[in-house]
């Protein structure tokens, strides 16, 4: 496994900054960081993972969402110290080898996007849906994604994308050993 190490540049040790190890997106970082600093902010501006937006910052509405040990979590309204130790993965981590996740792939086939600020954190509560609730029902995708709110309004074409998804994810299992 890859190990990023970085550093807070001229900085020394202090109560105001901890070191912390945090694996994002299967790499594993060892960053010295003020205490203060939102998780959000330390996965765009210290690891340059900007896929992971910042909408309301105030926990309303979801732009922001990523997968701390895979339960999505809005990412404005976390201190990176508390993921110190953990498993993160963002946006960026979906496509593999250059193949679309099924959700990426439900996105773009469906049209579940309009201007896209939305879209990585619809991304990721979709992921985690269907990860606890592979077959969910319109209503079940609807609720799973209450917490993230599209200003385009493009509810329909979201809902399509993870149904998309979904059924993606349940094809090789049909035609596997
Ligand atoms: S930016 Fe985090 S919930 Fe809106
Ligand atoms: S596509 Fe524009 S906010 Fe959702």
């Amino acid at each position: 496994m890859a190990i990023d190490v970085e550093e807070v540049t001229g900085s020394t040790p202090s109560t105001t900054t901890r070191t912390i190890h945090v694996t994002v997106n299967g790499v594993a970082h060892r960053s010295t960081i003020q205490n203060r600093m939102l998780l959000v902010h330390y996965l765009r501006e210290r690891l340059r993972l900007t896929g992971t937006h910042i909408g309301c910052d105030t926990a309303h509405c979801g732009a922001c969402t990523v997968l701390v040990d895979g339960t999505p979590v809005k990412s404005c309204n976390l201190f990176a110290v508390q993921v110190d130790g953990r498993k993160v993965d963002t946006v960026e981590g979906l496509e593999k080898g250059g193949k679309l996740h099924p959700v990426q792939e439900g996105f773009h086939l469906e049209h579940g996007l309009q201007c896209g600020y939305c879209t990585p954190g619809m991304m990721m509560a979709s992921v985690a849906l269907l990860a606890r609730n592979p077959n969910p029902t319109e209503e079940e995708i609807r609720r799973g994604l209450s917490g993230n709110l599209c200003r385009c309004t493009g509810y329909v074409n979201i809902v399509k994308a993870v149904q998309h998804a979904a059924k993606k994810m349940q094809e090789p299992a049909k035609g596997g050993a």
